[in-house]
């Protein structure tokens, strides 16, 4: 029998930082994802008003490799550079807040970087992974219908630690490690409106009560939906505290806090969405690199092993993979 392939859980961008890792190396990769798409945090959503980048707004680079891969992404027109017209607000005092920060964006949406990195790797979409057990040799994945699939030579789980520990359950070591981190949520907002907002802000860092950050999505290179829309995150204390408000009432509450802040009329939007990241960010950054029990062949990466931002994701995928390869 010829070797199993590995598999890996989650297409976010460190399970395919890690896919592309391997695939590098020579290894036969299998992903699964239970989203209908690709990305995870980093993908964007099919709505009325077009495809909304409701996680991820931009990310930055600061680690060499990172910037060396980002300025590959470039040139295969996955990435562009952004530079909004930046603000920020405190104490409801709206201000300008230019800096001199490289920010990045995918193109035509952020999820196009997720497609690029999968390329023609073989992916499992809507399939949740609910259980990962060792026999004799190889890993056998089960998803929530009761399937098995496998076998695998190694498993990488690139999932948000507190949905990883269950899956961690044969590396008990591990899975404690994935459960002693906290995730905070974050509540996303999109307001769209017919005519453009008569304001010169293109984005704004926000240091009041319910909002984090919003952001003009026309703002962005290549996005050229038709309405003018808005996205809003709330903070993660306003989030915690609201986890389970209906949308409705969370996108009428962050739409007021939107019009006291905006130095412009704000409308009735046309078209309004709510999404709920259950687990947005952790509530620290850590220095793990990834885990692993190279005995078991048994790895985890995820942007919680690092600074949770899409750098840290992407730099804890290739630790997973440098990690599992030094093992071959
Ligand atoms: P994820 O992207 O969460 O990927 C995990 C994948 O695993 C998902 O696709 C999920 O569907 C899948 N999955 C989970 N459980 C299972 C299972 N049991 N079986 C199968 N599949 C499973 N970072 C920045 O750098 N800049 C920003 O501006 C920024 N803004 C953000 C705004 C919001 C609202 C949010 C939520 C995040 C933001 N981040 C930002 C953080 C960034 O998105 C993450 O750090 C990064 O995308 C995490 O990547 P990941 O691969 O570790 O995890
Ligand atoms: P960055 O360097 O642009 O921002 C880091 C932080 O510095 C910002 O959150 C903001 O507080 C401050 N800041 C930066 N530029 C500023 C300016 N011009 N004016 C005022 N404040 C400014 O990007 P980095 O380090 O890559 O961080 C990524 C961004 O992603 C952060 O804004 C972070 O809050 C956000 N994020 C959001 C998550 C969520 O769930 N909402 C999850 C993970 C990251």
């Amino acid at each position: 029998m010829s070797k199993a392939p590995i598999a890996i859980v989650g297409t976010g961008i460190a399970g395919l930082s890690a896919a592309q890792a391997l695939r590098a190396a020579g290894q036969s990769i299998q992903l699964f994802d239970k989203g209908r798409g690709l990305g995870g945090r980093m993908t964007s959503k099919r709505s009325d008003a077009g495809h909304l980048d409701l996680g991820t707004q931009y990310f930055t680079a600061r680690d060499r490799r990172f910037t060396e891969t980002v300025h590959q992404w470039q040139a295969e027109g996955w990435a562009a550079e952004w530079s909004p017209n930046l603000f920020q607000s405190r104490n409801g005092q709206l201000s300008p807040s230019a800096d001199e920060q490289l920010r990045w964006v995918g193109i035509p949406r952020m999820d196009a970087i997720a497609a690029g990195l999968l390329g023609e790797l073989p992916v499992k979409l809507s399939c949740r992974v609910t259980d990962v057990f060792r026999g004799e040799e190889y890993w056998t994945l089960v998803d929530a219908e009761g399937n098995n699939h496998g076998p695998f030579s190694q498993v990488v789980i690139a999932i948000p630690a507190p949905q990883a520990s269950a899956l961690l359950a044969a590396a008990p070591k591990l899975a404690a490690v994935a459960a002693s981190v906290a995730m905070e949520p974050t509540w996303s907002v999109a307001l769209s409106f017919a005519k453009p907002l008569e304001t010169s802000v293109d984005a704004c860092f926000v240091q009041d009560d319910a909002l984090d950050w919003l952001a003009r999505h026309h703002s962005r290179p290549g996005r050229d939906e038709h309405l003018d829309t808005w996205v809003l995150h709330a903070s993660s204390a306003w989030s915690r505290q609201h986890v389970d408000m209906p949308k409705e009432s969370v996108i009428e509450h962050l739409h007021g806090a939107f019009a006291e802040l905006i130095d412009c009329v704000v409308p009735a939007p046309q078209f309004t969405l709510a999404h709920r990241w259950l687990y947005a960010r952790p509530n620290q950054s850590h220095e793990w690199g990834a885990l692993a029990d190279t005995h078991l062949g048994l790895y985890a990466c995820g942007d919680w092993c690092l600074s949770g931002r899409v750098e840290g994701a992407w730099l804890s995928g290739q630790e997973a993979a440098r990690r599992l390869l030094e093992q071959l």
